[in-house]
């Protein structure tokens, strides 16, 4: 039995210099202070973090939006967070819109949180796609996060991720291959600004070569839909943020998800629980579903 975390979305924030406000960061700061910061809390993330924690999980993944405004001191916060939860070894990030929040930040996730973004073959950390072989499971780490003009908060996988995406689920066949991306696969008309503007193509691949399961974030909802794939149906699952206090619009309240893989190739069996933050402080656990 493999026990897998998935958690996402905490957008740990910090406050910005004054010369760090002009153009989109200072659209971002007075949507996090209108309501934002209300919403993302500290003490729901220790929470989290330390439920989490006590599952001892044999590996934890991160679907990005670490970070707010893509602020050096955020990365820094952020991979302080990361250490509690494992080395790098143990744990494996990618990243959403909100990590590369502007061009200036291309640098900063590698920088900080190298050793989480990094493949078995030890390539440069933050070449995505990568990949991870952790006991039965093969992530496949791809990065949708591109930085966007003001407003937007759409993603983009492009050609040369697809095509190594293609390869890296050829070459992981056997394996129970878990695909890590921060945007959902489907777009709705609704999320037209934050869409992944490749998802059709992303899905075309997924159609073509399977994968058993896709997890993302981004929508600070749990959730789960299938995709069509070449000899079984593929379960695509996304999770709350790890930071909300409370259900607030679309999005859940904070939360994370836990699987647990076994079998074999042809026979593989995962069932996946969410754990979630209620009103009172206190974590409880949603009823769980049989994915494969
Ligand atoms: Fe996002």
């Amino acid at each position: 039995m493999f026990a897998l975390a998935h958690l996402s979305d905490l957008h740990l924030a910090a406050r910005p210099r004054l010369r760090e406000l002009p153009g989109k960061r200072g659209l971002g700061f007075i949507n996090w202070h209108s309501g934002r910061k209300k919403v993302h809390r500290p003490e729901v993330l220790d929470a989290i973090t330390r439920d989490l924690k006590a599952r001892t999980p044999d590996h934890i993944a991160v679907t990005g939006d670490l970070v707010n405004l893509s602020l050096p001191e955020e990365y820094a916060r952020a991979r302080a967070w990361l250490h509690t939860l494992g080395p790098g070894s143990a744990v494996t990030v990618t990243l959403g819109n909100h990590d590369l929040y502007v061009p200036g930040a291309a640098r900063l996730p590698a920088e900080f949180w190298g050793d989480y973004m990094r493949g078995d073959d030890d390539a440069e950390p933050g070449a995505f796609p990568f990949v991870r072989r952790r006991g039965p499971v093969a992530l496949i780490v791809l990065s949708s996060a591109l930085p966007t003009a003001p407003l937007l908060a759409t993603g983009r996988l492009g050609e040369t991720q697809l095509s190594r995406l293609t390869a890296a689920l050829a070459a992981s066949e056997g394996l129970f291959r878990v695909v890590l991306i921060h945007h959902p696969p489907v777009n709705h008309i609704k999320r037209h600004l934050r869409r992944l503007t490749d998802a059709r193509a992303f899905r075309r691949v997924l159609a073509e070569r399977g994968a058993e399961l896709v997890l993302h974030g981004h929508d600070h909802r749990r959730s789960l839909i299938w995709l069509e794939g070449p000899r079984r149906t593929i379960p695509v699952v996304g999770v709350p943020s790890a930071s909300a206090l409370a259900p607030s619009g679309r999005a859940h309240a904070g939360g994370f998800n836990l699987f647990h893989i076994s079998g074999k190739p042809g026979a593989w069996h995962c069932e996946v629980i969410t754990r979630t933050y209620g009103a009172d402080g206190r974590i409880r656990e949603l009823e769980g579903e049989t994915l494969c």
